[in-house]
């Protein structure tokens, strides 16, 4: 591939592109992009690589990442290190990367949950797959029900002492330790930067349960993964399961979620949004980011084509 130069262009849109996260001097997209799936050790690189450099000539200066997406494990860290150092390094101030602990990543009772212990070696090892000296922000990935819950947080807090985070999230908390981790953060002056969830037109927990409301109220962002359920929220699957697609591979989205009601529901809002002349991708990200408290929609892509439909979401 040829050098790379971003587009002159990529901030034209920023009045519509940007909107504060919460009460802090961050800046996010209202779409972002998670590199779960599609950027792995499996996937064809240079696919990879044209995605993110798509999204990032098209101000999408949001990235994020896990320690364990892939596959292999570890391995779109590296992609992502490996587009880092061949295109983006002269471009690091621009952007806004975040990774995340919590789940299973190594073997041994080290490599998995929310212990000091594994969040501190596991951010270690993302900020060399991605060759980067600091991430963004650095995130609990999910709750631990068996580890104190001030020890993870602590974990947080010496994270970005230790210049290795900028801010700090949390990700698919339960609501009471949420508000246990604001309020714990807060007092030691490394505020809650954002909370991750899956929030989007077929899945509403986050605003049933009180998390988005308690994070608009206490001045925290809201990002929601999954925006299009996995592709459900597309026309991907309308007219059947496209070859290649994500349900094919019948492992997060299987062939059984698409039962005939829901087909039913979605061929109903895709004809809504045809009529407003939007596809159903755009009003369903639309949806979201009209929910107050939202910040942003984190979105994952198999083309560029996707990234440019799902842009136009914002126009
Ligand atoms: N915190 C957490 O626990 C957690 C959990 C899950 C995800 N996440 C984050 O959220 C990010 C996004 O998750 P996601 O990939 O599930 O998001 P999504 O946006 O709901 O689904 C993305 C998938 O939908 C399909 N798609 C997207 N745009 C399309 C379009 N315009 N037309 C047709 N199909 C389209 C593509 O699937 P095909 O492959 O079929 O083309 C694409 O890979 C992840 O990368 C990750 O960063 C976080």
């Amino acid at each position: 591939m040829e050098k790379y130069i971003a587009s002159p262009k990529r901030y034209e849109k920023s009045e519509t592109m940007y909107q504060r996260c919460g009460r802090s001097g961050v800046l996010l997209p209202k779409v972002s992009l998670g590199l779960w799936h599609n950027f792995g050790g499996v996937d064809d690189y240079s696919r990879s690589k044209e995605i993110l450099r798509y999204a990032f000539d098209h101000g999408i200066t949001h990235l994020d990442l896990a320690n364990n997406y892939g596959p292999p494990y570890g391995s779109a860290e590296e992609t992502f290190g490996r587009v880092m150092d061949e295109d983006f390094r002269p471009y690091r101030d621009e952007l806004f990367i975040s990774t995340k602990a919590g789940y299973d990543m190594w073997d041994g009772p080290y490599g998995n949950w929310g212990s000091r212990k594994y969040l501190m070696a596991s951010l270690d090892q993302s900020l060399k797959r991605m060759r980067l000296n600091y991430v963004d922000l650095f995130y609990s990935h999910r709750y631990d029900p068996d580890t104190p819950l001030e020890e993870t947080l602590q974990a947080l807090v010496d994270i970005v002492h230790a210049g290795k985070a900028l801010y700090v999230g949390i990700s698919r908390w339960p609501l009471e330790a949420t508000r246990f981790a604001i309020d714990y953060l807060k007092q030691r002056d490394v505020p809650l930067l954002i909370y991750q969830g899956r929030l989007n037109m077929l899945d509403r927990e986050p605003m049933d349960e009180g998390i988005l409301q308690l994070c608009h109220e206490a001045g925290v962002g809201f990002i929601s993964f999954s925006p299009l359920a996995q592709g459900l929220l597309t026309d991907r699957y309308l007219n059947g399961i496209p070859e290649g697609s994500r349900m094919t591979r019948e492992h997060f989205l299987k062939h059984e979620m698409l039962t005939p009601e829901l087909l039913l529901q979605l061929q109903t809002w895709n004809a809504e949004a045809q009529a407003e002349g939007r596809t159903l991708a755009e009003r369903a990200l639309r949806w979201i980011l009209e929910q107050k408290g939202v910040t942003s929609v984190l979105i994952g892509a198999s083309s560029t084509a996707q990234l440019d439909k799902n842009l136009r979401a914002i126009d």
